[in-house]
């Protein structure tokens, strides 16, 4: 690719992302970059550009040999996959955010670029515009990374902290005015039952130490179970509760979780408010490193689209240098951690814990505090059970 000519770009999808994309091209004209055609689902809305750019007709971009990049910015996952598939099949180079179709369809994903020689980069699809991926494929392979430890999810960070204050009027309260501000989509299940976030820690797990796995191998749990009575447990222990994501390498076993978590607050984790989005990355010699950005909306989520666009002028691709180690972690769930569980007298007792540090009773709600095993608790009946409320114990 020459680093001359004008970029020419195929866009998919015109909705919060690709609006942002459109007004960050046309403010950054140094980039070079020229939008072809772009393809929407709706041939009837209004859009805030000219209607002859637009088109419902994926082909008119696809089999355009003129358009040098794809960039696909819609939220359906399958075509997301289809026309990602076909781009890289035609030797365009694509950019794109969807974390859905990049952690359940990764092994096919490889192999196409491995196939095809073009070059996939997906920046925005973990944490918006904070610049993890890149940072991981190039800064971190030759560091000794031990654990990359994240908030990935502004909706339930949001929420949490709303939690968080004396004014709290509940979870479904702070749902709705997340909902309200457009921080949470009207169908929130993706993200409060923690599936966006278990998508995103897929993709570190897999440019951080080298391992693809399916999104269901993430030890995974929402918050929709947390009430006022966890917070203030929390609080009284000093600790905030928040949705991490965690990715840690202990020998060669490697354990992936996504769970709420009672965070010290001293811990840099715990402060991070609002929507805002972070990933504190610990290796051998560096230690801890923080990352803090915003993790969604238009133009932030452009920006790093922006950044991979750029990326691509000057032919980056990614290496996926971990993945070449000669021994691959292991994935072992069989970790020992600290727990809280918060469930009716029923429910605490299928919770198979190891050792007990509190155990309390109350007319405001019963809880434990101790020790399980992670792969046994994932396989407990309380861990499934959508009113019980259950948290990882972060180390002080
Ligand atoms: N929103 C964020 O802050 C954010 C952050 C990080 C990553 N992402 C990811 O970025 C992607 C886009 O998110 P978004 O929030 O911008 O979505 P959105 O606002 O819902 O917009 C989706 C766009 O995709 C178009 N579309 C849907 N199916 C299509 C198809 N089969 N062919 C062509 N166009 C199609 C829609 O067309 P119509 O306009 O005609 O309906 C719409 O323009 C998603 O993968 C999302 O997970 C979003």
């Amino acid at each position: 690719m020459t680093t001359t000519a004008a970029l020419r770009i195929g866009l998919f999808g015109f909705g919060t992302v690709g609006q942002g994309l459109y007004d960050v091209l046309r403010r950054t004209p140094s980039l070079r970059t020229e939008i072809a055609r772009i393809c929407v689902r709706d041939r009837y809305k209004q859009r805030a550009a000219p209607a002859r750019m637009f088109t419902i007709d994926r082909d008119e971009i696809l089999d355009d040999p003129d358009v040098d990049v794809v960039v696909e910015l819609i939220d359906d996952p399958e075509a997301a996959f289809d026309i990602v598939s076909r781009a890289l099949e035609s030797g365009k180079a694509v950019v794109s955010a969807n974390k859905r179709m990049i952690a359940s369809r990764l092994p096919q994903l490889l192999a196409l670029q491995h196939r095809t020689g073009m070059p996939f980069l997906y920046e925005a699809s973990t944490c918006g515009s904070i610049p993890i991926i890149r940072n991981l494929e190039e800064y971190y392979d030759n560091d000794l990374l031990q654990c990359v430890k994240a908030i990935v999810n502004g909706t339930t960070n949001y929420i949490l902290t709303a939690l968080h204050s004396p004014q709290s009027g509940g979870y479904h309260e702070a749902l709705a005015n997340a909902q309200r501000l457009g921080f949470a989509e009207s169908d929130p299940t993706l993200d409060v039952e923690g599936y966006d976030a278990a998508f995103k820690t897929t993709i570190i797990a897999a440019h951080a130490f080298g391992v693809v796995l399916n999104p269901s191998q993430v030890v995974r749990r929402g918050i929709t179970a947390v009430t006022p009575f966890d917070v203030s447990v929390a609080q009284q222990l000093s600790c905030s509760i928040k949705l991490l994501s965690t990715v840690q390498l202990q020998g060669d076993s490697l354990s992936v979780l996504s769970l709420p978590a009672f965070t010290p607050n001293g811990q840099h984790l715990a402060t991070i408010q609002h929507e805002m989005n972070a990933v504190q990355l610990t290796a051998a010699f560096s230690d801890a490193q923080l990352l803090v950005g915003k993790g969604a909306g238009g133009s932030p989520t452009a920006s790093a689209v922006l950044s991979d666009i750029a990326a691509i002028r000057h032919s980056y691709r990614y290496e996926y240098k971990r993945m070449q180690q000669p021994v691959l972690p292991r994935v072992d769930h069989g970790i020992v951690v600290g727990v809280y569980a918060r469930a009716t007298e029923t429910i605490l007792r299928e919770v198979p814990f190891r050792s007990i540090e509190i155990d309390h009773r109350s007319s405001a709600g019963n809880y434990v505090i101790g020790h399980v095993r992670l792969d046994e608790l994932q396989r407990c009946t309380a861990f499934l059970d959508p009113t019980a409320f259950i948290a990882i114990m972060q180390q002080k």
